[in-house]
């Protein structure tokens, strides 16, 4: 659990709709560092991920993601990942040398936060089913790479955030 760049480098995994991003910016406000989400990064780059999945396909997405999430802990701070970033195993070989959070939700608490779109592995019937199993299939993954789970399901994000950046300082 090193880092090169900022000594409070932390990474925030888990399924879509976890809380990632809103989590991740509240943390990275507190401990005072840059917050950094690969997906943004990869939208910037290269276009809206749903046209990139439609185009290219879900490995070429994976490459260009696993790049930017080596770019994002080369420049340090907090750094939220897309759902599915821990499916490729180059992305959880970068991942090895840096504290790992793994955001939980239940399924009751994703059920209206799927709602938007822009989601292309949700697309379909039932939304909610296909996260289901999704999560199913990754959770291995993610406690694989993760050093500690939060659940955001109830409490408020900035609760979360806080417990999270205290978490992290006591693992400097
Ligand atoms: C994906 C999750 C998305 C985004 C892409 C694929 C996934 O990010 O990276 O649509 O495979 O779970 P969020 O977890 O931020 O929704």
């Amino acid at each position: 659990m090193t880092s090169e760049a900022d000594p409070l480098t932390l990474v925030l995994v888990g399924p879509m709709a976890a809380g990632k991003t809103s989590v991740g910016r509240r943390v990275a406000r507190r401990l005072g560092v840059g917050f950094i989400d690969t997906d943004r990064r990869v939208a910037a780059e290269h276009g809206p991920i749903p046209e990139i999945f439609a185009e290219h396909g879900e490995e070429h997405f994976r490459a260009l993601e696993r790049a930017a999430v080596a770019a994002a802990l080369q420049e340090g701070g907090v750094v939220s990942l897309g759902g599915g970033a821990v499916t490729d195993a180059g992305t959880r070989a970068l991942l090895r040398a840096h504290p790992v959070v793994f955001l939980t939700v239940t399924d009751e608490a994703v059920a209206e936060r799927i709602t938007g779109g822009g989601r292309p592995l949700l697309e379909g019937d039932d939304p909610l089913e296909r996260w289901k199993r999704i999560f199913e299939e990754r959770r291995g993954w993610y406690d694989e790479v993760a050093d500690v789970t939060f659940d955001t399901s109830r409490r408020p994000m900035q609760r979360i955030a806080d417990d999270i950046a205290t978490w992290r300082r006591e693992h400097a």
